[in-house]
């Protein structure tokens, strides 16, 4: 489905409200059949939506959904770049096809992503209205040399706008990753459009798991979380998304001027591995040591056999040893 079609748009904005509707009303609401209600049931659970029927009292969403909303983010965040899109490839793809054409500070968000993007040609699972899918665009005027420390950056943002919206205790995998309790809460993979001695430009994605559908979940190799899991409170992902935005557009200006070194008191305070034994994944070994943090270029700091060696972000994964 490379779009929502009218008619499925109006039965999602139906089962919204997470009660439950009969498939004859349905029909007659869309001026279909039974049979096309049950097939438009079928897309919407196709793209992730967690939509059950109860024979006698028809169908219903798991959960209330609350859909993203492109003017509401706009005026909490006080920034008008923002666009949001039901379904995309990828929100990172949408802005790295946009360059050189975007103003610094444009945002994309989506309801879905068909071709979500991790690290490493990675997959990222995107249901439908079930996370958030978010990517910001930022050119950095004096090119790639402040670039190794940008993931850390933006995961401290990140940290920052989930207080902001009401979550504590989240954590910080280096380079690109947030934890909680040893879960992996949300990734971050930064994609950038580099000629030698140009500007570069930077497309920051941010996924974080809001809700996860179960069936969406058996798709997933490693010990995850969802926000909705962590927190008693509703998680509105139009507040959050305006909160990710004001702290973007707050600490990049001033992290493009100073680099990272006023931000490392924040990282060691965030570091979910700093002090513990880890393992280091190189593409042809595995180095183990102590994590002593980080320095100011971002690159990891290992202890081993009482020396500190140095690795850079990009192929290099850390696991708890
Ligand atoms: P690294 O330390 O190299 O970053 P990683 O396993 O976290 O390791 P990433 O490419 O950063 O790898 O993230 C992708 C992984 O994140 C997936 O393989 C999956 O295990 C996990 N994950 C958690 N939530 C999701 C999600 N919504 N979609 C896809 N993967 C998820
Ligand atoms: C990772 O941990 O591997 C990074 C995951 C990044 C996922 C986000 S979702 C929004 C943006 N668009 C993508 O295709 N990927 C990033």
């Amino acid at each position: 489905m490379s779009e929502l079609n009218k008619k499925g748009n109006a039965l999602l904005q139906l089962l919204a409200d997470g009660q439950f509707h009969s498939g004859e009303k349905i029909g007659e609401l869309l001026g279909v059949s039974r049979t096309s209600v049950s097939n438009y049931i079928k897309g919407l659970q196709e793209i992730g939506l967690d939509i059950y029927k109860v024979p006698g009292r028809g169908y219903q969403s798991a959960n209330p959904i609350e859909l993203l909303d492109e003017k509401l983010i706009q005026r909490l965040s006080n920034h008008k770049n923002v666009k949001v899109e039901q379904i995309l490839d990828s929100t990172n793809q949408w802005l790295l096809d946009k360059i050189p054409n975007l103003k610094n500070g444009q945002t994309c968000i989506a309801e879905y992503q068909l071709a979500g993007k991790g690290r490493r040609g990675r997959k990222w699972i995107s249901p439908f209205a079930s996370h958030l899918y978010f990517s910001y665009y930022w050119r950095f005027e004096s090119g790639i040399e402040k670039l190794s420390g940008l993931s850390l950056l933006v995961g401290i943002a990140t940290v920052n706008a989930l207080e902001k919206t009401g979550i504590q205790g989240v954590s910080l995998k280096w380079p690109n990753d947030l934890y909680y309790q040893g879960k992996k809460l949300a990734g971050i993979l930064i994609e950038l459009n580099a000629q030698a001695n140009e500007a570069c430009h930077t497309v920051i994605g941010i996924g974080i798991n809001v809700r996860m559908p179960p069936e969406q979940a058996k798709l997933i190799d490693q010990p995850w979380i969802d926000l909705s899991s962590l927190s008693e409170e509703k998680i509105d992902r139009n507040i959050l998304s305006a909160n990710i935005i004001s702290e973007l557009q707050t600490l990049l200006p001033e992290y493009e001027k100073n680099g990272l070194k006023a931000h490392l008191p924040r990282w060691f305070e965030l570091d979910c591995f700093l002090n513990h034994p880890v393992n280091v994944l190189l593409a042809e070994s595995n180095k183990a040591g102590i994590c002593r943090g980080i320095d100011e270029h971002g690159a990891l700091l290992l202890e081993c056999d009482g020396n500190i060696e140095t690795f850079i972000g990009g192929e290099v994964s850390l696991r708890l040893a």
